[in-house]
C-alpha cells in the first residue's frame, strides 16, 4: 500500500522514497546531500548566499558525482540570487527549488525553458494559485511550525486552504514533521511527499556542531518559537528557532532599525537587509562555530519529537517501516467499519 502511496511523489521526484530534505543554509552541503540521494530520497542543496565561482563549483561537483535526481535552492532575497540563477541555467541541474519570496513568473518560465523541473513554497492559497497560473511545476506547503524562515499559517489550515483544493496538483508539505505515521497521513490526504528540515539538520551526516546537535536532541517543541514583527513600517520574515540569547539580540536589532527608519537614517530595504544578513551570520555562528548562546538555533517544533543523532539511512528505513505500519492500522480500523 505505501508503495501505491508512493507512487506520483517517487516519479514526480525521480528517486525511491517521495521525502525531500529541505535546504538549509550552511547545512545542506555536498556531504548531506549526497548521503540523502545514496539513501534513496531526494536532496536539496542549499546555496544561500554562496559566493558564484563557490556555487558554480558546488554544484558542477553535484552535477557530476549524483546519480539520482536533486534540487539546488535558489534564495530570491540573497544578493548573489540573479548570479546564481544565470549560472544555474547553464548547468545540468533537475531541479531548483526558489525560497525567500516566490519567483518572478519570468524565472519561472526560464528555468522551464532550460528543462529544469521548479519547485517554490506556498504559504498562502492565493500564492499558490498564482505560482500554478505560473507554470510552476510543483509547490512545498509549509506550515509555520517549521524551521528558519516561515510563513504565518499553521499547516492544518494550509492542507485544507491548499492541499485539498489543488488536488492533483504535485504539492510536498513540510513543517513540524518527524515521524513516517504522519507523513503516511499526509500521502493518503493526497499529498506528493513530505519535505523536513529539522531532521536532517540533526542527522548523523550534517555538518552542523555536537553543540547544535546537542542543543536539538534537548530542546522541547515548545522552545522552538517564531519572532514577532514589531511594526509595520519594518516587515520582517518570521523566524522559527530555539528560544536563546541570539534571539533577544534579534528584538533589539528590530528595535535600533525601527529608530534608525523614524529618523530616516536607513532605507527599508537596507534595514530589511540587515535582519537578513543577521540571520544568514548567527546561523553560520551556531552551525560552525557551535555557538549555541548567541547564534541562531533555526528549528521546526518538530525538534521536539527527535531525540537521537542516526545516520540517515536509518531515518529514511524508520520512515518507510513506520508509515508502513501506520496504514496497516488504518486498514484494521476501517475493516472494523462494516
Ligand atoms: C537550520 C535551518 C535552515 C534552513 N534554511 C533554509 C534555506 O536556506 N532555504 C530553504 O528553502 N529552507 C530553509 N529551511 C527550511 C527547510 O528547508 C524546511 O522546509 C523546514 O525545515 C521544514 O520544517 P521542519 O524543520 O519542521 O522539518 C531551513 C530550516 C532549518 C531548520
Amino acid at each position: 500500500m505505501l508503495h501505491d502511496l508512493f507512487r506520483k511523489g517517487r516519479d514526480f521526484l525521480g528517486v525511491e522514497y517521495p521525502i525531500i530534505s529541505g535546504g538549509m543554509t550552511w547545512i545542506s552541503d555536498f556531504t548531506l546531500v549526497k548521503a540523502v540521494s545514496d539513501a534513496g530520497a531526494f536532496p536539496v542543496f542549499a546555496s544561500g548566499n554562496m559566493p558564484p565561482d563557490m556555487f558554480e563549483k558546488e554544484v558542477d561537483r553535484l552535477v557530476e558525482k549524483l546519480e539520482k535526481p536533486f534540487g539546488v535552492n535558489l534564495i530570491t532575497i540573497a544578493p548573489n540570487y540573479r548570479n546564481h540563477m544565470e549560472i544555474l541555467l547553464e548547468k545540468d541541474v533537475p531541479f531548483v527549488v526558489f525560497a525567500g519570496n516566490f519567483p518572478k513568473k519570468r524565472d519561472v518560465i526560464k528555468m522551464k525553458d532550460a528543462g529544469k523541473k521548479t519547485m517554490s513554497f506556498a504559504s498562502t492559497k492565493s500564492i499558490a494559485a498564482k505560482q500554478i497560473g505560473w507554470g510552476i511545476d510543483s509547490l512545498l506547503l509549509e506550515g509555520s511550525e517549521a524551521g528558519g524562515h516561515i510563513g504565518n499559517v499553521s499547516l492544518t489550515v494550509l492542507l485544507q486552504q491548499v492541499l485539498f483544493e489543488f488536488h492533483d496538483f504535485p504539492i510536498f508539505v513540510a513543517g513540524g514533521i518527524a515521524t513516517g505515521k504522519m507523513m503516511a497521513h499526509l500521502l493518503l490526504m493526497g499529498a506528493y511527499g513530505v519535505q523536513m528540515g529539522t531532521v536532517f539538520a540533526m542527522s548523523e551526516e550534517s555538518c552542523a556542531h555536537e553543540k547544535f546537535k546537542k542543543a536539538f536532541i534537548k530542546a522541547r517543541a515548545r522552545q522552538a518559537v517564531a519572532t514577532p514583527q514589531y511594526d509595520s513600517k519594518l516587515p520582517v520574515v518570521a523566524v522559527r528557532a530555539i528560544f536563546n540569547k541570539g534571539m533577544g539580540q534579534f528584538g533589539k536589532l528590530q528595535f535600533e532599525l525601527l529608530k534608525k527608519l523614524a529618523d530616516n537614517r536607513i532605507t527599508r530595504e537596507k534595514a530589511q537587509y540587515e535582519i537578513e544578513s543577521y540571520w544568514a551570520g548567527t546561523l553560520r555562528q551556531a552551525v560552525q562555530e557551535g555557538d549555541v548562546e548567541n547564534g541562531s538555533l533555526m528549528a521546526g517544533q518538530s525538534v521536539g519529537l527527535i531525540n537521537e543523532v542516526k545516520p540517515i539511512k536509518e531515518i529514511i528505513k524508520t520512515f518507510a517501516e513506520e508509515a508502513s505500519e501506520e496504514l496497516e492500522l488504518l486498514k484494521i480500523q476501517f475493516s472494523r467499519f462494516h
